[in-house]
């Protein structure tokens, strides 16, 4: 398919570094609606939620590079660990938004938040699966773990299914787009283990 081929043609064009900068422009525009005020009336909430979705966006993008280059020939493989990073620094920043704007970094508060909004420890659960894959994401480690890299950096499929199921636990009543980010992740999984989808 010529479109595809010129497509992947660009795409070599850009190399990850730019995907980087790319991808530090949702954080930017946080902190341009934060400085211009332009945040909304409540800004923790925003802010939280903001870098939660951002996350989430990387998150699930990151799942569809598999099935991207499968099924339609499109190659992001090159930039996978860019967008697994970046997906790990918005959640990082999503953390520290609640424990620092939304609990004052008072540690036996924040206890008690997540005594009383269990959601938040199937959060705090995935971030857990997702730190040492940050901290594998190099060649060095690559290269040191072996076949274990690629058994370890499994645990990105739990990490992404919490994530969803804590996005969709702090929802009063689960929204329509809840609901399309649970199906997504879940259709991806599936195709990602081949319970459907075309065959190849
Ligand atoms: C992979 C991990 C995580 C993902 C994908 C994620 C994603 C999200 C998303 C998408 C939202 C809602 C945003 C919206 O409605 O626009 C949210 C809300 C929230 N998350 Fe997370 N999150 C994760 C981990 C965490 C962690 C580790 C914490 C802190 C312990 C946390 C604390 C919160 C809080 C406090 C809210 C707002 C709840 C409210 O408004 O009542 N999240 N998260």
């Amino acid at each position: 398919m010529q479109a595809v081929a010129s497509m992947n043609g660009a795409l070599r064009r850009l190399p990850p570094g730019a995907v980087y900068l790319l991808g530090l422009l949702p954080l930017a525009w946080v902190v341009w609606l934060v400085v211009s005020g332009g945040i909304g009336v409540d800004p923790v909430k925003a802010i939280e939620h903001r870098l939660g979705k951002i996350g989430l966006w990387f998150l699930v993008g990151g799942l569809t590079i598999t099935p991207l280059r499968r099924f339609a020939g499109i190659n992001l493989i090159r930039y996978r660990r860019a967008i697994g990073l970046l997906a790990f620094l918005y959640i990082v920043l999503h953390l520290t938004a609640w424990i620092w704007l939304d609990m004052g970094l008072l540690w036996g508060q924040a206890l008690a938040d997540l005594y009383k909004r269990p959601y938040l420890l199937f959060g705090i659960t995935a971030l857990a699966m997702l730190l040492p894959l940050a901290l594998t994401s190099n060649n060095a480690s690559v290269r040191r773990l072996g076949r274990n890299w690629r058994r370890l950096h499994w645990l990105v499929y739990p990490a992404v299914l919490l994530g969803v199921v804590h996005y969709l636990m702090q929802m009063k009543v689960i929204s329509t787009e809840g609901w399309l980010w649970l199906a997504a992740v879940l259709a991806l999984l599936g195709v990602r283990f081949r319970l459907f989808g075309p065959r190849s």
